[in-house]
């Protein structure tokens, strides 16, 4: 009979951290239905502690950082298919432990506040989003203890306030970015994406399209990207169904305000909508030169 390795499977802190080990710790967090974007930042793990090295994914669907009416009882929650992506992925333990053990108080009454940039663009649509982010970010670090922890650029925002929470709280821990990982057609991979309908699929493309239209046009300026993206967003409002835009905004990567026409260096131009009942986001990483 073959022998199946899965990942161990951890369900508390004390489980996980039963063995002695040797070299430094790597933890990918996510909220689990994982797919190649998910597997991308495990896989980089892997590779940055090495063999002797320990990976942990946590798989949580954190309830504090979902907003009345927003999708926390429909969210995807596929534990076993997420151990075997883990495994092929290089991760040694699956640390998805149950709520009591996330929030052994019930709802905390001490939480992470994010502050100003966790007001702005995400944070105006979901109020409290970042916070309840933050909060469980913060206890998962504590709860797995890692010498580094990996997020994907496709969540810019979040990344942007994590990096900002370790640096203003001094936790003791590497961040390290991982790109966005997309399918051949541009599409920016989301565990939402299985809510798409063929044609919500179709219009939902157009958000990766309007990146793409202002990444060519770099060089002449922030005007000129926002102008190109905006071009494709104000027709994919005439598609069926429309792609209806919560915002799209070209701000620097360090506090999420929005970046002035002559601006030089590095920005964010990222994007939301909302397509048929699915809500997107995307954001692409942008360089500009003197000009
Ligand atoms: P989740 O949406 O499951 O994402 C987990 C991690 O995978 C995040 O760092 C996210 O940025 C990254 N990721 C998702 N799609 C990606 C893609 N297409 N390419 C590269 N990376 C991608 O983000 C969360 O969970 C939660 O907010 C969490 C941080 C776990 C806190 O609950």
């Amino acid at each position: 009979r073959q022998q199946v390795t899965t990942p161990r499977l951890a369900r508390t802190a004390a489980e996980l951290h039963g063995p002695p080990r040797n070299g430094r710790r790597a933890v990918v967090m996510t909220m689990g239905a994982l797919h190649e974007g998910h597997a991308t930042l495990i896989r980089t793990a892997r590779e940055l502690v090495g063999a002797d090295g320990q990976v942990v994914v946590t798989v949580f669907v954190n309830p504090l950082q979902f907003g009345a009416g927003e999708d926390l009882e429909r969210y995807p929650r596929t534990l076993d298919a997420d151990l075997a992506v883990a495994e092929k992925a290089g991760a040694d333990v699956v640390f998805a432990p149950a709520a009591d053990e996330v929030y052994p108080g019930g709802e905390p009454q001490v939480r992470i506040t994010a502050g100003p940039m966790g007001e702005r663009l995400e944070g105006a649509f979901r109020p409290g989003h970042f916070d309840g982010v933050l909060t469980v970010v913060a206890k998962l670090l504590h709860l797995t203890l890692p010498d580094v922890a990996l997020f994907g650029q496709k969540d810019a925002q979040q990344l942007a306030l994590i990096r900002r929470m370790v640096r203003d709280l001094n936790f003791p821990v590497e961040i390290v970015a991982v790109p966005t990982v997309r399918e051949d057609d541009g599409l920016a991979l989301s565990s939402r994406n299985r809510y798409l309908s063929d044609a919500d699929r179709a219009s939902a493309l157009e958000l990766s399209r309007a990146l793409l239209a202002a990444h060519n046009v770099v060089e002449l300026g922030p005007g000129a990207v926002r102008h190109a993206a905006h071009v494709v967003l104000h027709a994919a409002a005439q598609l069926t169904p429309p792609v209806d835009l919560d915002y799209l905004a070209l701000v620097d990567p360090a506090d999420f305000t929005e970046v002035p026409d002559d601006f030089t260096g590095e920005a964010v131009l990222a994007v939301a909508a909302k397509v048929g009942t699915t809500r997107l986001i995307d954001n692409m990483p942008l360089v500009f030169g003197a000009f």
